[in-house]
């Protein structure tokens, strides 16, 4: 939900800045800007992505040390290029990108008109520059106190970054809620939404807390509280790779993610399935481990994909631990007085670690005396630090809005986290618990074996591309796979699907079906084939055209459905690992025939760091 960057070091900021928001593009891109600080402040923005910017600018002069740019999208007012950040003050002489909302912006837009104030776009943005400016003025003071004391006033969201023409060489930045990093370099500063614009140029990084205020001046980077008082900066280094964050000659990061499974799975599961010593580990459970043995209850709270790799794990953890299990949408949780008591561990999963409905249902949680565990990918993101304890899925960073090698490290991660749970509570026996920890390690090889089905996917994608509903059905552990499924065709290819258990469909969607509309059915051998093979013999009766996920060496399945893909057989609890991999690959196929943007599909953005 935005991207923000800013830079203020020895070098041409502007091409900086440039990289920073192509990287960063993933948060939103309905629009970008640039505002450069040289005896000038000087501000540039575009509707569109940021290679229109690019063009845009081709021309000017861009000639800086110090600068910020943005990348939006639109919460407050449409995409266009006066909407578009950075914003100015009425004097022009401050600027301010935002990564955010603020909630209290009309009641500040009235009292500052009445100042004098004159605002050009819908942005509740606008309203946070000109308060800045409305404060200055009114205390004399410098553009640190002034934003200092204008966090006071402002309710909601933010990462800021504010420069002024009165104050060169001087970047001063401050957030709540939305993320931000610093990346200190020899003699150069980076500011940026996550760490990936700074990688190439030094590792080492500040993640910035909540109501902190960062100064960047004179060659010297401070951290203030909203109280005024010094803060001492926590310097870490950074472990990324800049290959991590390229396509590496895939023609899209999503296929580049969902190709990494394999890798993302083992490296999910690394140091803590020690197959050849019988152990399980997981460091973040250690210090909680009583609580999840004696636990009366696990809620687990996500969003999208994380809400069905959520889904995932409340057959898992009910089957193998034997604790009841909650999956609860987190921003309907939030807003229902839920029931929670001091013996519930909340899981909350999430990707990039900053989903703002997930983070409040963690301090919801958290208020009522629950142990929270968190399931992140992002390292230092702020769900990750707002949690008592837990486990990084080592996905490395997803850069392709729809998430794909994040569900699996998800499910990989949390699969380990039931068999570990079964085993001390003594609900999973073992010689099971073995057997399964067998199976999990031939898992990235069979995810390796399920992405050869690509070429056959690709064909069977031309073969759909123009359909205008799907469904997928699923029982059991491949449930939540046909949500996941549905999911990743409607975000990036437009087409609407629904994910339904497979029995369900009687009471209800088997109303849609009819000799257009395709059915993916995930039939993979399993307690429930029989009846999913019952499921498909209704739909082959109605004329639906049926798109078959099976196991290996299925000889019932070919004889009624219009394609078969064969996917490696693994143990029922492991398969969503696998069976998820053709559905990605076939909502890929079908996005790129379709001519759509895949890494950034239409409205969407990575970081939902707004309610
Ligand atoms: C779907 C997708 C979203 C996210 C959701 C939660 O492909 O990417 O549904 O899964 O916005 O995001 P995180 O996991 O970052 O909390």
């Amino acid at each position: 939900m935005c991207g923000i960057v800013a830079y203020l070091g020895h070098r041409e900021a502007c091409p900086i800045i440039l990289k920073g928001l192509h990287r960063l593009e993933y948060r939103g891109y309905d629009s970008a800007g640039v505002a450069l600080l040289n005896g000038e402040l000087s501000v540039y923005k575009k509707k569109g992505k940021v290679a229109e910017l690019e063009n845009f600018l081709s021309d000017k002069d861009t000639h800086a040390n110090v600068g910020m740019g943005h990348t939006r999208w639109a919460t407050h007012g449409e995409p266009n290029d006066v909407n578009a950040h950075p914003h100015y003050s009425t004097s022009e002489r401050i600027a301010i990108i935002h990564n955010g909302i603020i909630e209290n912006y009309a009641a500040l837009k009235t009292h500052l008109e009445l100042q004098g104030h004159v605002f050009h776009s819908d942005t509740d943005t606008e309203v946070f520059v000109n308060l800045i400016e409305e404060i200055q003025k009114q205390n004399s003071c410098s553009l640190e106190e002034a934003v200092r004391l204008a966090l006071h006033e402002v309710i909601g969201a933010y990462a800021i970054v504010v420069l002024s023409k009165d104050a060169p060489n001087q970047l001063i930045a401050a957030r709540k809620g939305s993320p931000m990093v610093i990346g200190i370099g020899e003699g150069e500063f980076f500011i940026a939404s996550d760490a990936t614009p700074i990688i190439e140029y030094t590792n080492e990084v500040v993640y910035v807390n909540d109501y902190e205020i960062v100064v960047i001046r004179d060659g010297q980077l401070e951290i203030r509280s909203r109280e005024d008082v010094s803060q001492t900066p926590y310097i870490q280094k950074l472990e990324m790779e800049l290959d991590s964050i390229e396509k590496g000659g895939y023609p899209h990061f999503m296929l580049k993610e969902i190709f990494e499974q394999p890798r993302s799975i083992l490296d999910s599961m690394r140091g803590r399935l020690e197959l050849e010593a019988g152990h399980l580990n997981m460091g973040g459970i250690r210090a909680y481990e009583q609580k999840f043995i004696n636990a009366q209850r696990i809620i687990i709270v996500a969003c999208g994909t994380s809400w069905h790799a959520g889904l995932v794990a409340e057959y898992l953890i009910e089957d193998l631990a034997r604790i009841p299990v909650e999956v609860e949408y987190a921003s309907e949780f939030r807003y229902r007085n839920p029931i929670i008591t001091e013996r519930d561990i909340v899981i909350a999963i999430s990707q990039s670690g900053e989903t703002a409905d997930t983070l409040a249902a963690i301090e919801l949680a958290k208020s009522k005396g629950a142990t929270i565990f968190g399931v992140c990918n992002v390292v230092g993101s702020s769900i990750a630090r707002a949690t008592d304890a837990g486990a990084y899925t080592h996905a490395g960073p997803e850069i392709g809005v729809a998430s794909t090698k994040a569900f699996t490290a998800q499910v990989t991660v949390l699969t380990l986290l039931a068999m570990i749970m079964g085993q001390k509570r003594g609900t999973i026996t073992d010689t099971k618990l073995r057997e399964l920890m067998v199976e999990l390690e031939t898992i990235p090889a069979k995810v390796t074996k399920a992405l050869e089905l690509d070429a056959q996917i690709q064909e069977i994608a031309e073969e759909f591309k123009d359909a205008t509903n799907f469904l997928y059905l699923g029982r059991g552990y491949n449930f939540p796979v046909a949500l996941e499924g549905a999911l990743k065709l409607k975000e990036i290819s437009y087409i609407h699907a629904e994910g339904y258990p497979a029995a369900e469909m009687k009471h209800g969607p088997i109303a849609l079906i009819d000799e257009n509309m395709p059915m993916v059915v995930i039939a993979t051998r399993d307690s429930s084939y029989e009846k999913v093979v019952s499921n498909i013999q209704e739909v082959k009766a109605r004329k639906g055209r049926i798109i078959a996920i099976v196991s290996e060496g299925d000889t019932v399945i070919p004889a009624m459905a219009e394609y078969v893909i064969e996917v490696p057989h693994t143990s029922e609890v492991l398969m969503p690992l696998v069976s998820v991999v053709p559905l990605q690959l076939l909502s890929y196929h079908i996005a790129v025939l379709r001519g759509c943007n895949v890494d950034q599909p239409r409205n969407l953005a990575k970081s939902v760091t707004v309610e």
